[in-house]
């Protein structure tokens, strides 16, 4: 597996992977890897990837300045170990000046998409996940891109950007690993003492319960998102939102829904954790 640092070493990398025939796979990471980011790893491999390259960098531009930047796990050693047994072949782990040089000062933004939900929450995280993604995206050049689809918002949104800049990357959504309780696998787990982990629960089974009534026919927005909320907002500290959207759109839904993405976000002790559902689509939590 070779381990590179530099964006240029970066790109003549995944060029000399194409230059003898391979598929490149991108799996962009912040690290701290988990199940959930190696079975991405995997995914890509099933998109026909024969060569895969993971990114592993704490994007500074996402985090607003009273976010959990600063204590953000980094686990380099572990990662690349983690890396190298899932038959990885490329590693990105740049440093903060080699992304952003002095002088950098381009912003890539994208509209609607990224206004409800998340942009409410954390008004400027997604331009800095649009500008690094996009710069990762120009270093690769040709390639499937994976993203878990627990960052359900930011999966649809990617999506869109290569769409519209006419990049030639395909985005694939993965779906969400979750532990054998139902809670969803994040990097943030392990900032959670046992006592917030029960808690963090609640989740997975109000998203549960709205999959059983969905399955039993269910079809009222405001009650599924109801059965959802209760459980979250009894066991979390703050709830940012409980919502039904669109699942291309992520326009809020009302009365009868046919296609649906149930989301939530809410803090649990200093722990932000998010989860999703859509509806129909996904195995029970
Ligand atoms: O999902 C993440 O880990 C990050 O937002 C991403 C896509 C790697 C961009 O920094």
């Amino acid at each position: 597996m070779q381990v590179v640092r530099e964006p240029k070493a970066f790109r003549e990398a995944c060029e000399a992977a194409r230059a003898t025939g391979a598929r490149v796979g991108l799996v962009p990471t912040m690290g701290a890897l988990h199940e959930g980011h190696l079975s991405l790893v995997d995914r890509a491999a099933e998109e026909g990837a024969t060569f895969r390259a993971v990114t592993i960098f704490v994007n500074p531009l996402q985090f607003a300045a009273h976010e959990d930047l600063g204590r953000y796990p980094r686990t380099l050693e572990a990662d690349l170990e983690a890396c190298r047994a899932r038959g990885v072949d490329l590693v990105f782990a740049p440093d903060d000046g080699a992304m952003y040089p002095p002088g950098f000062q381009t912003t890539v933004t994208l509209g609607e998409l990224t206004k409800p939900l998340e942009g409410v929450h954390r008004p400027t995280h997604f331009s800095g996940v649009t500008t690094v993604v996009t710069k990762l995206f120009a270093l690769t050049g040709k390639c499937v891109a994976v993203f878990g689809r627990k960052d359900y918002q930011q999966w649809r949104l990617l999506e869109r950007l290569a769409l519209d800049l006419d990049l030639p990357v395909d985005v694939v959504g993965h779906r969400i690993v979750r532990e054998e309780d139902g809670l969803a696998l994040s990097s943030r787990n392990r900032y959670l003492s046992s006592d917030e982990r029960q808690r963090a629960l609640a989740i997975a089974r109000g998203l549960r319960a709205a999959n059983e009534a969905w399955h039993a026919g269910m079809r009222d927005a405001a009650a599924l998102v109801e059965i959802v909320r209760g459980p979250v907002e009894t066991s979390f500290d703050s709830v940012d939102y409980v919502a039904i959207a669109k699942p291309t759109t992520l326009e809020t839904l009302e009365g009868s829904v046919t296609e649906a993405v149930l989301l939530v976000a809410a803090h649990v002790g200093r722990t932000r954790l998010i989860d999703n559902l859509e509806l129909g689509v996904d195995p029970a939590p």
